[in-house]
C-alpha cells in the first residue's frame, strides 16, 4: 500500500496493464499477495482481487452464489479461456472495459468492494465504487476483494455485438429476488450508455412488488429504453441502442423472473480439475537479473528487465513458437503452458516464470515423433495460416490433459481466441480426433 501509495503501479492479471500503451516505469505484482481464493463467507461468494475469471467459471461455489450470473458474464466478458485465464475480476472492474457486462452484473449482484487503504480500510458498494474506482483507491488503496451478498433466485443477461469477442453495443443484467409469489428486489443494469455501465433504478422500482406479470415487464423495459442515456458512436446511435435494450430488457426480464420464480438451479458445466497451482513468482522484489526457466524440458539462465515478457525472454532464447502477434492479449498467437496453463506470453512479466516450466510448440513433439495433436492436425488439414497452429495446439493440449474425452463445446471454447480469421472446423475436427485416438 505504502509503494501504491507512492504511484507504483498495481499490477493484477496484466491483460489491461500490459496490453496498454502507457508507459509503466514501475510495476507492484500483486499475484504475490495470495488473494485469488473464491469462498463461500456467511452465505456471500467472497472473490479474492486476484482471482481471475476463469478461476470464477471454474468455481462450483460461484453459480449458485449468483444463479449463475457472475460465472456468464466472465465468459462473455472475454471470450477466450486463456484471457480468462489471467484477467482479474478485480482489474476488470477497475481498469475493463466501459462497456463491460461484467461491471453490470457486479451492479445487478450489489457486489461490494474491500478496499485495503493506508488510511483506512473501506467497504464500497458497486453502486458508488464502479462509477469511478479511482476515488476510492486514490492515496495507495488497493482492492482486497469483492464480495457477492445473498444469491440471487433469477439472473439473465443478455447482449448484442457487431463480434462475440467485442464489448457489447447494448447488455441488460437482471437479476430477481422473490418473497413469496412477489418480486422483492429486482435489479436492472445495462451498457452502452454515455458513462459506465449504470443501474436503471426506474424500472426495478416499476416490478418489485408485483409478481412480474408479462405487462409489467414490457412496461419495465421501456423504461430502460427511455430513461437510460445511451450513447450515439461510430457503432451506433444512440436510437439504435435504445431499440436493442428494448428488446433485451424485455429477454433479460423474462429470463430471470422465471427463473427465479421456479428458483431453477444454475445449470453447472463440467468443470476441469482445478489447476495445480498459480504461485507468485519466488521473487518478490524484480528490477533486473537471471531468470531460472524450464522451457521444453531444457534449464534456462537468462538475463530479463522487470518489464520483460515471456515471449521477449522465450524469443530472445531462440524459441520461436510463440509468435508474436498483437501484444495485446488480442490475437493469441503467443499462447504457451506455463506449468501447464495456456498463457498469453505477450502479457506474461518473464519474472512470473522464474522456477517454472514452459511448453512451446518445440517441445510438444519432433517430426520423427509426433505429438498426437500434431499428427491429427496435419491429417485433418487443421493447419491454417501456420501462424496460429502453434496456439491452437498448446490450447488442445492443455484442454486434452485436464479433460480426456471432451465434447465439441468443450473444444470449441478451448480454442476459442487462439485463430483470429477461420471457422476453427478442422481444429475442432482434429482435437477431437486426437481425444478419441488418445482414448483407445
Ligand atoms: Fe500475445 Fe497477440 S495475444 S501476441
Ligand atoms: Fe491462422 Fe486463423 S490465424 S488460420
Amino acid at each position: 500500500m505504502e509503494l501504491a501509495a507512492q504511484g507504483v503501479v498495481p499490477l493484477g492479471g496484466g491483460t489491461r496493464l500490459l496490453a496498454s500503451a502507457v508507459e509503466l516505469p514501475n510495476l507492484l505484482d500483486l499475484v504475490g499477495l495470495g488473494l485469488s481464493a473464491v469462498h463461500v463467507e456467511d452465505e456471500d461468494l467472497v472473490v479474492g482481487a486476484t482471482a481471475t475469471l476463469q478461476d470464477l467459471v471454474e468455481s462450483p461455489l460461484a453459480y449458485p452464489a449468483t444463479a449463475g450470473l457472475l460465472p456468464l458474464a466472465c465468459r462473455t466478458a472475454a471470450a477466450s479461456r486463456t484471457i480468462r485465464g489471467m484477467a482479474t475480476l478485480a482489474g476488470e472492474a477497475v481498469q475493463g472495459d466501459p462497456d463491460s457486462e461484467l461491471v453490470a452484473a457486479l451492479l445487478a449482484l450489489n457486489a461490494v468492494f474491500t478496499i485495503a487503504h493506508p488510511r483506512e480500510p473501506r467497504e464500497s458498494p458497486a453502486l458508488r465504487f464502479l462509477r469511478n474506482p479511482t476515488t476510492d483507491l486514490e492515496g495507495g488503496g488497493l482492492v482486497e476483494k469483492v464480495l457477492i451478498p445473498g444469491a440471487p433466485h433469477g439472473a439473465a443477461l443478455e447482449r448484442v455485438a457487431a463480434l462475440p469477442s467485442l464489448p457489447p453495443l447494448v447488455s441488460v443484467v437482471v437479476t430477481t429476488t422473490f418473497s413469496g409469489e412477489r418480486l422483492s428486489r429486482v435489479r436492472v443494469a445495462t451498457t452502452g450508455l454515455t458513462g459506465r455501465p449504470a443501474r436503471v433504478a426506474e424500472a426495478e422500482s416499476h416490478v418489485e412488488r408485483t409478481a412480474g406479470d408479462d405487462e409489467v415487464l414490457r412496461e419495465a423495459a421501456e423504461l430502460v429504453a427511455r430513461a437510460a442515456p445511451f450513447r450515439a458512436d461510430a457503432e451506433a446511435s444512440a436510437e439504435h441502442r435504445r431499440q436493442l435494450a428494448r428488446v433485451l430488457a424485455l429477454r433479460a426480464l423474462r429470463g430471470a423472473v422465471d427463473r427465479g420464480r421456479r428458483r431453477q438451479p444454475p445449470d453447472i458445466p463440467r468443470l476441469r480439475p482445478p489447476a495445480s497451482h498459480r504461485g507468485a513468482a519466488p521473487l518478490a522484489n524484480f528490477t533486473s537479473g537471471r531468470l531460472d526457466v524450464t522451457a521444453n524440458g531444457r534449464k534456462l539462465r537468462v538475463d530479463a528487465e522487470a518489464r520483460t515478457s515471456l515471449l521477449d525472454l522465450l524469443r530472445g532464447a531462440g524459441i520461436f513458437g510463440a509468435k508474436a502477434g498483437c501484444g495485446a492479449g488480442r490475437c493469441g498467437a503467443c499462447t504457451v503452458l506455463l506449468d501447464g496453463r495456456a498463457v498469453a506470453s505477450c502479457l506474461t512479466l518473464a519474472v512470473r516464470a522464474q522456477g517454472r516450466t514452459v511448453l512451446t510448440v518445440e517441445g510438444l513433439g519432433t517430426s520423427a515423433r509426433p505429438h498426437v495433436l500434431q499428427t491429427v492436425f496435419a491429417e485433418e488439414g487443421a493447419i491454417g495460416c501456420g501462424f496460429c497452429t502453434p496456439a491452437l495446439l498448446l490450447g488442445a493440449k492443455s484442454l486434452l490433459d485436464a479433460v480426456p474425452n471432451p465434447t465439441e463445446d468443450e473444444v470449441r471454447e478451448a480454442l476459442t481466441g487462439l485463430c483470429r480469421c477461420t471457422g476453427y472446423v478442422k481444429p475442432v475436427r482434429a482435437v477431437l480426433a486426437a481425444a478419441s485416438r488418445r482414448e483407445r
